[in-house]
C-alpha cells in the first residue's frame, strides 16, 4: 500500500503522548468536526462502513445508534485494550504510538451519543502503553477541546484510564464491563447488550482501540475517503498482525480486502527458506483455517466468512508443511483451557478435556477411541458458555479435523 494512504500507522502520527505533536498533523480537526455537527457523526460511520475491529466485524453505528437514542444520563464509552489473543499485536501498538489517535476516537464517539464517562480499559502486561495513555489523556484533559465536549454532553465529562485484570478472558465485552465496576471479570449472557445495559446498568458502548482509532480519520476527511481506502469492495484499511513461518513477520496497515497470498507473499516476504504454506490460523486461534485453496481469499470480513472462517482480529499465524496442526491445535486450545474463567463448568471441563485428549493424540499416546470423544466432545460443547471462549476452541479442533483428518489418524496407535 502507497505510505500516503495509510490512516493509523503513518510515520509522522507516531508522536507518543505528545498531544502537540498529534494536533499538528491533523489531529483534534476530526473532533471539532463532530463537535460542530454531533448529529452528523453516527450517519458518517455508518457510510464508512466502519466495523468493529476486535474480532466480530459489527457495524459500528449499530452499537453507537442506541446509546445515542437512549434518554440523558450517565453513558459510557469504553475502549477495549486488553488485547491478549494469541498472535494479535495491533492495539498495544496503537495505544503506545498513536494514543491520542485512539483517544480522540473515544471523545468522538462520547460527542455522537453523549456519553459522559471515558474510559480507556488497558492490559497492565502491556506497560508501555498504558504509560503513553496516561500521559496522554492528562494532556487532554487541559486542552479546550475536551471542555467542549462537555457543553454538547451537558456536564462534565471524565476521561480515564483502567487497567484491566490482564486476564485473557478479561477482553470480553460484558467481562469488559465488570472489570470496570471493579469485580471479577466473570462474562454474562447477551443479551442484553452493552449498548443496553453496560457499566453499572447504563448504556454503554465497547469498542476495539482499533475500531476507535479509524474515527477521527473518517469524521476528518468523510466517510467516502475512508470507503475508497479499501479493496475488493470492502472500506478503509485494516491492521493485520503476521507472524508464523514467513521471513518478514510484523504488523501492516493496508487495504480492507487485501488478499491473504498478498499479506504472505508479498508484504510478510514470502515463506521461511525451504518451507511451503500449509495453512493459516486467522483472527486469533479460534476460528476456521485457511488452507491453500484460500489464498485467493480477500482479508475482509464478509469475505472470509463465505469461506467459513472469520477475519477476527485480522491476526494471520501462518504454518509451513512439516509443522503438526495437531501440535499447534493442542497448544492454543490449552491457552484457551487457561484462560477460561471456570464459570461454566462445560467451558471449564470442555477445555479441558479437549487439551487432554489433545495432548494424547499429540504424543501418539491416542487410540481411536480418543479420536471419537474429541469429536463427540465438540459437538455437545459448542454454545455451552455464557461467553464464545468454548466455541472458540471447539472451532478450532473441529476445523483442524475436517482439514487434516489424516494427520490426526496417522498419530493414532490403534
Ligand atoms: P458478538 O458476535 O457476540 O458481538 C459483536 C458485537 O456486536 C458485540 O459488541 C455486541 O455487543 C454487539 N451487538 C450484537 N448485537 C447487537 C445489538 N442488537 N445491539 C447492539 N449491539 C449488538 O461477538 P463478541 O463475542 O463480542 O466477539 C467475538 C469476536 O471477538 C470473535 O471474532 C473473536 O475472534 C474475537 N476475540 C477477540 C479477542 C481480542 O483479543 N481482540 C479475544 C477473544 C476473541
Amino acid at each position: 500500500m502507497d505510505k500516503l494512504n495509510q490512516v493509523l500507522l503513518r510515520d509522522e502520527i507516531r508522536v507518543g503522548a505528545a498531544l502537540a505533536a498529534w494536533l499538528a498533523h491533523g489531529g483534534g480537526e476530526g473532533l471539532a468536526k463532530a463537535l460542530q455537527a454531533p448529529d452528523a457523526v453516527i450517519g458518517a460511520i455508518e457510510q464508512a462502513d466502519l466495523r468493529g475491529m476486535g474480532g466480530a466485524g459489527f457495524a459500528t453505528h449499530r452499537k453507537w445508534t442506541p446509546v445515542a437514542d437512549a434518554p440523558p444520563g450517565d453513558k459510557y464509552i469504553v475502549c477495549n485494550g486488553n488485547e491478549d489473543e494469541p498472535g494479535t499485536f495491533k492495539d498495544r501498538f496503537l495505544l503506545e504510538h498513536t494514543p491520542h489517535q485512539v483517544i480522540e476516537g473515544a471523545l468522538i464517539a462520547a460527542v455522537a451519543t453523549r456519553a459522559n464517562h471515558v474510559v480507556l480499559y488497558v492490559n497492565p502486561h502491556q506497560p508501555a502503553a498504558l504509560a503513553a495513555l496516561g500521559q496522554a489523556v492528562q494532556q487532554w484533559q487541559g486542552h479546550p477541546l475536551f471542555a467542549a465536549i462537555g457543553q454538547r454532553v451537558g456536564g462534565a465529562v471524565s476521561l480515564r484510564v483502567v487497567p484491566s485484570s490482564g486476564l485473557y478472558i478479561g477482553g470480553e465485552e460484558t467481562a469488559v464491563i465488570a472489570s470496570v465496576e471493579g469485580s471479577f471479570p466473570f462474562p454474562r449472557r447477551k443479551p442484553p447488550f452493552p449498548a443496553q445495559q453496560g457499566v453499572h446498568g447504563a448504556p454503554t458502548v465497547v469498542n476495539n482501540t482499533e475500531t476507535l482509532a479509524h474515527v477521527p480519520g473518517i469524521l476528518r476527511h468523510g466517510a467516502a475517503w475512508y470507503r475508497g481506502l479499501g479493496i475488493s469492495g470492502a472500506a478503509g484499511t485494516k491492521l493485520y498482525s503476521l507472524s508464523g513461518d514467513v521471513l518478514r513477520p510484523g504488523l501492516f496497515e493496508l487495504p480492507m480486502g487485501t488478499s491473504l497470498q498478498s499479506l504472505v507473499f508479498e508484504h510478510g516476504g514470502g515463506m521461511l527458506q525451504g518451507k511451503e504454506f500449509k495453512a493459516v490460523f486467522t483472527g486469533g486461534p479460534s476460528n476456521t483455517l485457511l488452507t491453500k485453496r484460500d489464498l485467493d481469499v480477500a482479508l475482509d470480513f464478509d469475505s472470509v466468512r463465505q469461506r467459513e472462517s472469520r477475519l477476527g482480529t485480522g491476526a494471520m499465524i501462518v504454518v509451513s508443511e512439516g509443522t503438526s496442526i495437531v501440535r499447534k491445535v493442542a497448544e492454543y486450545v490449552s491457552f484457551f483451557a487457561q484462560g477460561s474463567c471456570g464459570q461454566c463448568p462445560p467451558c471449564k471441563g470442555g477445555t479441558f478435556q479437549l487439551m487432554r485428549l489433545l495432548n494424547r493424540i499429540d504424543t501418539g499416546r491416542g487410540v481411536r477411541a480418543d479420536m471419537e470423544a474429541l469429536e463427540n466432545l465438540c459437538r455437545i460443547a459448542r454454545g455451552s458458555g455464557r461467553c464464545g471462549l468454548i466455541d472458540g476452541a471447539v472451532t478450532v479442533v473441529e476445523s483442524s479435523v475436517h482439514q487434516f483428518r489424516a494427520e490426526y489418524e496417522a498419530l493414532l496407535t490403534a
